[in-house]
């Protein structure tokens, strides 16, 4: 399955290679940062997610509010349809406008069809805020909205299989198996919300991977390939995510271009 929404980070294009880490029957599973979830919905096209696993999935607002419209068919989901069929009555810069404005807006349904809509509408997907938290990207005046409803259904009919909770993960008494994917190390800026996920929190997420490990679980995580990446993930075997374009023809650019980095345990 396709992720829903394009997104920095997105891991679609290493799906297989995250995937095949993974036991082939699985009945609990985590992605702390879900994003796009496009390890998630392989595992459920490889079928090694099975109807009934229990799934937690989290991130920041508006993401998550995203997944939770979505994990289940009913109401907040007819909701968030609603308002996306509403930015499809007018032009892309009004949507575009109402969208950065209700982004924030007290529902769940409001903020995941504004996302959507700034998904779509601003520069390379980017949902980046200032410090005061507003969203700050400027619209991408070539794109337009494109009807997403039939989508969205088929998706929310696939989720209804799972036990889907969105929301942090617990930890390894109920669940075994942990996707983390984490915003890279060595960002100075973050791409995703007001907050920076800085040195600290990378330490603290590689010492928790430890810890879920050491109490039995599978944990698959993925980052930049940094040395204090390594550093952190030293009892985990290594794998180095190949990108297609990996290699810059220009030395200028080709300094700004890391590898990714697969650990596993
Ligand atoms: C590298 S991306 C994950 C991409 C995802 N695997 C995919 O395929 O789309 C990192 C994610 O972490 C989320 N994130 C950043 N800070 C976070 C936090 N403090 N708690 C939870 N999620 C966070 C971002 O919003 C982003 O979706």
């Amino acid at each position: 399955m396709k992720p829903p929404f394009r997104w920095v980070g997105g891991k679609r294009r290493f799906v297989k290679d995250i995937a095949i880490h993974f036991p082939s029957h699985m009945k609990t599973y985590a992605e702390p940062f879900a994003g796009s979830a496009a390890v998630m919905l392989e595992l459920i096209d490889q079928g090694k997610l099975e109807p009934g696993a229990k799934i937690w999935l989290n991130d920041l607002s508006p993401v998550s509010d995203f997944w939770a419209c979505v994990a289940h068919s009913g109401p907040v989901l007819d909701d968030m349809l609603g308002c996306l069929a509403g930015y499809h009555m007018i032009d892309p810069a009004q949507a575009f406008e109402i969208a950065r404005q209700v982004c924030d807006a007290p529902t769940a349904s409001e903020r995941a069809a504004a996302f959507l809509v700034l998904n779509q509408l601003s520069f390379n997907g980017l949902f980046r805020r200032n410090r005061k938290g507003q969203f700050n990207v400027p619209r991408d005046r070539s794109k337009t909205l494109k009807d997403r409803e039939r989508d969205l259904l088929d998706l929310a009919h696939v989720l209804a299989d799972f036990d889907l909770q969105i929301g942090p993960a617990p930890g390894a008494d109920r669940c075994k198996n942990y996707y983390m994917d984490p915003p890279y190390d060595g960002k100075t800026f973050t791409a995703y919300g007001a907050e920076p996920f800085g040195v600290d929190e990378q330490g603290l997420l590689a010492e928790a991977c430890d810890q879920l490990v050491e109490a039995g679980a599978r944990v698959v995580a993925s980052n930049a390939d940094t040395p204090r990446v390594r550093e952190l993930y030293r009892g985990f075997t290594f794998y180095e995510l190949k990108r297609g374009n990996q290699l810059s023809a220009k030395a200028s650019t080709r300094k700004e271009q890391r590898g990714e980095l697969l650990m596993v345990r």
